[in-house]
């Protein structure tokens, strides 16, 4: 079984100085455990300071997004080699916020994904449906879409560095998680997927991980799924307690 990833994103929140108390809080609490992958995904300007802040923790740098060109006219953008010049080690990819408020689709999202293999760092890859397509019945064919699209040019030895984040839209920011079965049966549909396609040794060892309001009190549950292999934290991931305690049951699951 792989090992649980956690991964607090803390998309556009915090001033420098709450980043830094709350970077210093984690640290304090978190930094001897060592059972579970904690990764902090702060907002681009700030990952110097999370940087310096987790030095010698157990806690692991991510970053919330990228671009899949190394350099160029890109105003306003953040290169996967410029990241990885920052020793950023995981990067959230696909956010449903990127697709829906800046246009992303699957073929630019897959780019990322190249762009960031190629620098040596872990994609977190985010799929995900709508209530208007789970309503009408389309969460797999959707989800199973985006996972083909995205992942078109990942090899079996690739995927393995890939964590798929299934975040139903619905369930994100909505204080409205996905009840642990309706998650479940997602997880495993995709772990069939990557079965089928990378075959079964790869497939195992591709941690895929659940978001949309997790917290302290869901996560107990949710961690407990049988492929259910960690967390994408929003909101709670700026609550100390809150994220510390998704952290000991993921430990504990
Ligand atoms: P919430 O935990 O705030 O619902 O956000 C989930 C999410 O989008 C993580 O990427």
């Amino acid at each position: 079984m792989s090992r649980m990833l956690i991964a607090g994103n803390w998309k556009m929140n915090l001033t420098r100085e709450e980043a830094l108390s709350l970077t210093g809080k984690l640290v304090s609490t978190l930094s001897e455990q060592r059972a579970v992958d904690v990764v902090l995904c702060p907002p681009f300007c700030y990952i110097p300071l999370v940087f310096q802040g987790i030095k010698g923790s157990t806690i692991r740098l991510g970053a919330q997004n990228c671009h899949p060109e190394p350099r160029g006219a890109f105003t306003g953008e953040v290169s996967a080699a410029m990241l990885e010049s920052m020793e950023v080690q995981f990067c959230i990819v696909g956010h449903s916020e990127r697709r829906q408020n800046f246009g992303e689709d699957d073929a630019f999202i897959a780019r990322k994904i190249d762009a960031l293999l190629e620098e040596g760092i872990w994609p977190i890859l985010c799929v995900g449906e709508t209530l208007e397509e789970r309503k009408a019945d389309k969460t797999w064919s959707v989800v199973s879409g985006q996972l083909k699209s995205c992942l078109e040019h990942v090899s079996a030895e690739e995927v393995s560095r890939i964590a798929v984040a299934y975040e139903p839209v619905w369930a994100i920011g909505t204080g409205e998680s996905a009840i642990p079965q309706q998650a479940e049966e997602i997880h495993s549909k995709i772990r069939e997927y990557l079965k089928e396609t990378y075959g079964t040794g790869s497939a195992e060892a591709t941690r895929i991980i659940y978001g949309g309001s997790v917290d302290g009190e869901n996560a107990p549950e949710m961690l407990n799924q049988a492929n259910i292999n960690g967390a994408l934290v929003g909101g709670a991931s700026l609550d100390v307690e809150e994220f510390e305690k998704i952290v000991k049951a993921a430990a504990e699951a």
